[in-house]
Protein backbone atom coordinates (compact mmCIF):
# COMPACT_ATOMS: atom_id res chain seq x y z
CA UNK A 1 0.00 0.00 0.00
CA UNK A 2 1.26 3.41 -1.06
CA UNK A 3 0.17 6.44 1.04
CA UNK A 4 0.28 9.85 0.84
CA UNK A 5 -1.23 12.93 2.31
CA UNK A 6 -4.28 12.99 -0.14
CA UNK A 7 -4.88 9.91 -1.34
CA UNK A 8 -4.35 6.17 -1.05
CA UNK A 9 -2.89 3.45 -3.86
CA UNK A 10 -3.25 0.08 -3.29
CA UNK A 11 -1.95 -2.03 -6.07
CA UNK A 12 -4.35 -4.92 -6.99
CA UNK A 13 -2.73 -7.43 -9.69
CA UNK A 14 1.05 -8.00 -10.08
CA UNK A 15 0.54 -7.00 -13.72
CA UNK A 16 -1.45 -3.84 -13.27
CA UNK A 17 -4.09 -2.00 -11.74
CA UNK A 18 -4.30 0.11 -9.12
CA UNK A 19 -7.50 1.26 -6.34
CA UNK A 20 -7.82 4.66 -5.45
CA UNK A 21 -8.79 5.75 -1.69
CA UNK A 22 -9.56 9.10 -0.48
CA UNK A 23 -9.91 11.32 -3.93
CA UNK A 24 -12.74 13.84 -3.88
CA UNK A 25 -13.03 14.71 -7.67
CA UNK A 26 -15.84 16.61 -7.94
CA UNK A 27 -14.23 19.63 -6.89
CA UNK A 28 -10.98 19.51 -8.69
CA UNK A 29 -8.78 17.80 -7.59
CA UNK A 30 -6.03 20.14 -6.57
CA UNK A 31 -2.80 19.63 -8.59
CA UNK A 32 -0.85 17.79 -5.93
CA UNK A 33 -3.66 15.26 -6.42
CA UNK A 34 -4.06 15.36 -9.26
CA UNK A 35 -0.22 14.88 -10.15
CA UNK A 36 -0.53 11.82 -8.03
CA UNK A 37 -3.30 10.27 -9.92
CA UNK A 38 -1.91 10.95 -13.54
CA UNK A 39 1.42 9.45 -12.28
CA UNK A 40 -0.32 6.48 -10.85
CA UNK A 41 -2.19 6.20 -14.17
CA UNK A 42 0.91 5.71 -16.18
CA UNK A 43 2.62 3.22 -13.60
CA UNK A 44 -0.35 1.01 -13.21
CA UNK A 45 -2.14 1.53 -16.18
CA UNK A 46 -6.06 1.38 -14.98
CA UNK A 47 -7.31 2.63 -11.52
CA UNK A 48 -10.40 2.26 -9.68
CA UNK A 49 -10.85 5.30 -7.77
CA UNK A 50 -13.25 4.69 -5.09
CA UNK A 51 -16.45 6.61 -3.45
CA UNK A 52 -16.95 9.35 -6.14
CA UNK A 53 -20.24 11.45 -6.71
CA UNK A 54 -20.31 12.93 -9.67
CA UNK A 55 -22.47 14.79 -12.00
CA UNK A 56 -21.98 14.63 -15.83
CA UNK A 57 -20.54 18.16 -15.72
CA UNK A 58 -18.11 16.64 -12.95
CA UNK A 59 -16.57 13.46 -14.51
CA UNK A 60 -15.99 15.73 -18.01
CA UNK A 61 -14.51 18.21 -16.04
CA UNK A 62 -11.93 15.97 -14.21
CA UNK A 63 -11.09 13.92 -17.51
CA UNK A 64 -10.15 17.40 -19.19
CA UNK A 65 -7.51 17.46 -16.77
CA UNK A 66 -5.89 14.96 -19.00
CA UNK A 67 -7.06 15.44 -22.36
CA UNK A 68 -10.17 16.88 -24.47
CA UNK A 69 -13.00 14.56 -24.19
CA UNK A 70 -14.12 12.97 -27.51
CA UNK A 71 -17.06 13.09 -29.49
CA UNK A 72 -16.75 8.82 -30.75
CA UNK A 73 -18.29 8.23 -33.42
CA UNK A 74 -21.11 5.15 -34.51
CA UNK A 75 -22.21 5.44 -30.61
CA UNK A 76 -25.49 7.81 -29.35
CA UNK A 77 -24.33 9.67 -26.42
CA UNK A 78 -26.22 11.91 -23.73
CA UNK A 79 -28.55 14.66 -25.21
CA UNK A 80 -27.02 16.95 -23.07
CA UNK A 81 -23.91 15.69 -23.25
CA UNK A 82 -21.78 14.87 -26.52
CA UNK A 83 -18.29 13.65 -24.57
CA UNK A 84 -20.41 10.49 -22.57
CA UNK A 85 -21.96 7.81 -24.21
CA UNK A 86 -24.11 5.50 -22.26
CA UNK A 87 -23.04 1.98 -21.73
CA UNK A 88 -26.53 -0.37 -20.69
CA UNK A 89 -27.49 -3.06 -20.81
CA UNK A 90 -31.49 -3.59 -19.36
CA UNK A 91 -32.59 -6.29 -17.37
CA UNK A 92 -34.46 -7.91 -19.98
CA UNK A 93 -31.88 -7.87 -22.16
CA UNK A 94 -30.77 -11.41 -23.41
CA UNK A 95 -27.82 -11.51 -25.32
CA UNK A 96 -24.50 -13.27 -26.12
CA UNK A 97 -22.75 -9.91 -26.66
CA UNK A 98 -22.23 -7.03 -24.75
CA UNK A 99 -20.53 -3.20 -25.62
CA UNK A 100 -17.29 -3.87 -24.56
CA UNK A 101 -17.50 -7.90 -24.66
CA UNK A 102 -14.61 -8.32 -26.83
CA UNK A 103 -10.63 -7.91 -25.82
CA UNK A 104 -10.60 -4.33 -27.43
CA UNK A 105 -8.40 -0.57 -26.72
CA UNK A 106 -11.19 2.03 -26.81
CA UNK A 107 -11.57 2.85 -30.87
CA UNK A 108 -7.87 2.09 -31.49
CA UNK A 109 -9.05 2.02 -35.24
CA UNK A 110 -8.89 6.29 -35.03
CA UNK A 111 -5.81 7.82 -36.31
CA UNK A 112 -5.40 9.08 -33.15
CA UNK A 113 -6.87 6.39 -30.74
CA UNK A 114 -7.90 7.68 -27.49
CA UNK A 115 -5.21 8.57 -24.59
CA UNK A 116 -7.43 7.53 -22.11
CA UNK A 117 -11.27 6.19 -21.27
CA UNK A 118 -13.22 7.38 -17.61
CA UNK A 119 -16.37 5.04 -16.63
CA UNK A 120 -18.13 5.83 -13.95
CA UNK A 121 -20.69 3.43 -12.66
CA UNK A 122 -24.32 4.83 -12.80
CA UNK A 123 -26.37 1.25 -12.07
CA UNK A 124 -24.88 -1.51 -11.03
CA UNK A 125 -25.77 -5.44 -11.02
CA UNK A 126 -25.83 -6.96 -7.05
CA UNK A 127 -22.92 -9.22 -8.46
CA UNK A 128 -21.20 -9.35 -11.49
CA UNK A 129 -20.49 -7.33 -14.42
CA UNK A 130 -16.74 -6.56 -13.61
CA UNK A 131 -14.64 -5.47 -16.34
CA UNK A 132 -10.89 -7.40 -17.14
CA UNK A 133 -7.84 -5.55 -17.92
CA UNK A 134 -4.80 -6.86 -19.96
CA UNK A 135 -1.33 -4.74 -19.50
CA UNK A 136 -0.39 -4.28 -22.81
CA UNK A 137 3.69 -2.80 -21.49
CA UNK A 138 3.83 -6.29 -19.74
CA UNK A 139 2.69 -7.92 -22.71
CA UNK A 140 5.87 -6.63 -25.15
CA UNK A 141 8.21 -6.58 -22.35
CA UNK A 142 7.43 -10.74 -21.83
CA UNK A 143 8.37 -11.32 -25.39
CA UNK A 144 10.97 -12.95 -26.46
CA UNK A 145 14.31 -10.64 -27.79
CA UNK A 146 13.83 -11.80 -31.08
CA UNK A 147 10.25 -11.45 -30.92
CA UNK A 148 10.79 -8.03 -29.74
CA UNK A 149 13.15 -6.87 -32.36
CA UNK A 150 10.46 -8.65 -35.20
CA UNK A 151 8.23 -6.72 -34.26
CA UNK A 152 9.87 -2.98 -33.84
CA UNK A 153 9.43 -1.87 -37.49
CA UNK A 154 6.18 -3.52 -38.24
CA UNK A 155 3.10 -1.76 -38.65
CA UNK A 156 -0.91 -2.92 -37.89
CA UNK A 157 -3.38 -1.73 -39.73
CA UNK A 158 -6.49 -1.58 -37.07
CA UNK A 159 -10.25 -1.30 -37.96
CA UNK A 160 -13.90 -0.90 -36.55
CA UNK A 161 -15.73 -2.67 -39.67
CA UNK A 162 -15.92 -5.98 -37.23
CA UNK A 163 -18.07 -3.86 -34.67
CA UNK A 164 -19.14 -1.17 -37.05
CA UNK A 165 -19.17 -2.00 -40.38
CA UNK A 166 -22.18 -2.67 -42.55
CA UNK A 167 -21.77 -6.52 -41.45
CA UNK A 168 -20.41 -6.47 -38.08
CA UNK A 169 -21.18 -7.45 -34.82
CA UNK A 170 -23.52 -4.13 -34.37
CA UNK A 171 -25.34 -4.25 -37.78
CA UNK A 172 -26.14 -7.56 -36.94
CA UNK A 173 -27.00 -7.24 -32.89
CA UNK A 174 -30.11 -6.50 -30.41
CA UNK A 175 -28.27 -4.27 -28.47
CA UNK A 176 -31.28 -1.40 -29.06
CA UNK A 177 -29.95 0.37 -25.53
CA UNK A 178 -26.49 0.95 -26.90
CA UNK A 179 -27.43 2.93 -29.44
CA UNK A 180 -24.88 2.06 -32.11
CA UNK A 181 -25.07 3.12 -35.35
CA UNK A 182 -23.26 0.72 -37.86
CA UNK A 183 -22.15 2.34 -41.33
CA UNK A 184 -19.99 1.65 -44.24
CA UNK A 185 -17.54 4.60 -41.91
CA UNK A 186 -16.75 1.62 -40.15
CA UNK A 187 -14.88 -0.13 -42.55
CA UNK A 188 -12.12 2.63 -42.60
CA UNK A 189 -8.37 1.58 -42.39
CA UNK A 190 -5.94 2.81 -39.77
CA UNK A 191 -1.95 1.69 -39.98
CA UNK A 192 -0.27 1.98 -36.38
CA UNK A 193 3.16 1.33 -35.52
CA UNK A 194 2.96 -2.35 -33.40
CA UNK A 195 4.89 -1.40 -30.85
CA UNK A 196 3.96 1.69 -29.43
CA UNK A 197 6.41 4.15 -27.41
CA UNK A 198 4.35 6.07 -24.67
CA UNK A 199 5.39 9.65 -24.53
CA UNK A 200 4.52 10.45 -21.09
CA UNK A 201 7.03 7.22 -19.85
CA UNK A 202 8.93 5.71 -22.69
CA UNK A 203 7.08 2.23 -22.20
CA UNK A 204 6.69 0.41 -24.86
CA UNK A 205 3.40 -1.16 -25.88
CA UNK A 206 2.19 -3.99 -27.98
CA UNK A 207 -0.33 -1.74 -30.02
CA UNK A 208 -3.07 -4.78 -31.18
CA UNK A 209 -6.10 -6.10 -29.94
CA UNK A 210 -8.43 -8.86 -30.97
CA UNK A 211 -11.28 -6.92 -32.49
CA UNK A 212 -9.67 -3.85 -34.28
CA UNK A 213 -6.46 -5.02 -35.09
CA UNK A 214 -6.85 -7.04 -38.17
CA UNK A 215 -3.39 -7.29 -40.03
CA UNK A 216 0.03 -6.11 -40.70
CA UNK A 217 0.94 -4.06 -43.18
CA UNK A 218 1.27 -5.73 -46.61
CA UNK A 219 0.28 -8.96 -45.57
CA UNK A 220 -3.58 -10.62 -45.97
CA UNK A 221 -5.39 -11.27 -43.07
CA UNK A 222 -4.78 -14.95 -43.08
CA UNK A 223 -1.11 -14.63 -42.96
CA UNK A 224 -1.23 -11.98 -40.11
CA UNK A 225 -4.29 -13.80 -38.01
CA UNK A 226 -1.81 -16.37 -36.29
CA UNK A 227 0.98 -14.20 -34.83
CA UNK A 228 -2.12 -11.69 -34.11
CA UNK A 229 -3.62 -14.75 -31.92
CA UNK A 230 -0.33 -15.51 -30.77
CA UNK A 231 0.85 -11.75 -29.03
CA UNK A 232 -3.70 -11.55 -28.27
CA UNK A 233 -3.46 -14.52 -26.51
CA UNK A 234 0.24 -14.16 -24.50
CA UNK A 235 -1.30 -10.35 -23.26
CA UNK A 236 -4.28 -12.03 -21.60
CA UNK A 237 -2.38 -15.09 -19.64
CA UNK A 238 -3.78 -14.91 -16.29
CA UNK A 239 -0.87 -13.08 -14.58
CA UNK A 240 -0.64 -10.35 -17.04
CA UNK A 241 -4.55 -9.40 -15.93
CA UNK A 242 -6.43 -7.27 -12.99
CA UNK A 243 -10.19 -7.59 -12.68
CA UNK A 244 -12.20 -4.69 -11.23
CA UNK A 245 -14.56 -5.16 -9.53
CA UNK A 246 -17.41 -2.56 -9.21
CA UNK A 247 -19.44 -0.85 -6.53
CA UNK A 248 -21.67 2.14 -6.42
CA UNK A 249 -19.88 5.28 -6.71
CA UNK A 250 -16.85 3.77 -8.72
CA UNK A 251 -15.13 5.42 -11.55
CA UNK A 252 -12.36 3.49 -13.58
CA UNK A 253 -9.46 5.63 -15.37
CA UNK A 254 -7.40 2.99 -17.92
CA UNK A 255 -4.50 4.24 -20.28
CA UNK A 256 -5.96 3.29 -23.74
CA UNK A 257 -2.48 2.74 -25.20
CA UNK A 258 -0.92 0.78 -22.66
CA UNK A 259 -3.88 -1.48 -22.16
CA UNK A 260 -6.73 -3.76 -23.85
CA UNK A 261 -9.88 -4.50 -21.40
CA UNK A 262 -13.10 -6.57 -21.42
CA UNK A 263 -16.55 -6.15 -19.95
CA UNK A 264 -17.98 -9.66 -18.56
CA UNK A 265 -21.63 -10.63 -19.63
CA UNK A 266 -22.73 -12.41 -16.39
CA UNK A 267 -25.68 -10.40 -14.81
CA UNK A 268 -28.40 -11.70 -17.38
CA UNK A 269 -31.58 -9.95 -15.43
CA UNK A 270 -30.47 -6.90 -13.34
CA UNK A 271 -29.71 -4.05 -15.42
CA UNK A 272 -26.24 -1.94 -15.63
CA UNK A 273 -25.56 1.80 -16.57
CA UNK A 274 -22.06 2.74 -16.94
CA UNK A 275 -20.76 6.87 -18.57
CA UNK A 276 -17.67 6.61 -20.52
CA UNK A 277 -15.69 9.87 -21.32
CA UNK A 278 -13.43 9.17 -23.94
CA UNK A 279 -9.90 11.16 -23.47
CA UNK A 280 -8.43 12.28 -27.25
CA UNK A 281 -4.80 10.74 -28.00
CA UNK A 282 -2.03 11.66 -30.68
CA UNK A 283 -1.27 9.81 -33.28
CA UNK A 284 1.40 7.12 -32.14
CA UNK A 285 4.75 6.81 -32.38
CA UNK A 286 6.87 3.65 -32.45
CA UNK A 287 10.70 2.98 -31.84
CA UNK A 288 12.60 5.30 -33.37
C1 LIG B 1 -15.98 -0.35 -22.53
O1 LIG B 1 -15.47 -1.16 -23.27
O2 LIG B 1 -15.69 0.84 -22.58
C2 LIG B 1 -17.03 -0.81 -21.53
C3 LIG B 1 -16.47 -1.61 -20.41
C4 LIG B 1 -17.52 -2.04 -19.43
O3 LIG B 1 -18.72 -1.79 -19.65
O4 LIG B 1 -17.15 -2.64 -18.43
Amino acid sequence: MIKNSAIEIRPLAGALGAEIIGADLSNGPDDATFEQIFTALMDYGVLMIRDQDLTPEQQKAFCQRIGDPLPVPFVKTLDDHPEIIAIIKEADERTEMVFGGTWHADFSFLAAPPKASCLYARELPSHGGDTLFASMTKAYDNLSHGMQAMLQDMKVVHSGRRSYGPVGTFAKSQLDSIGVTASKEGDAEVLHPVVAVIPESGKRSLFINDIYAIRFENMTEEESAPLLKFLCEQARCPENLCRLDWQPGSLALWDNRTTMHYAVNDYDGQRREMHRVTIAGEPLQGIQ
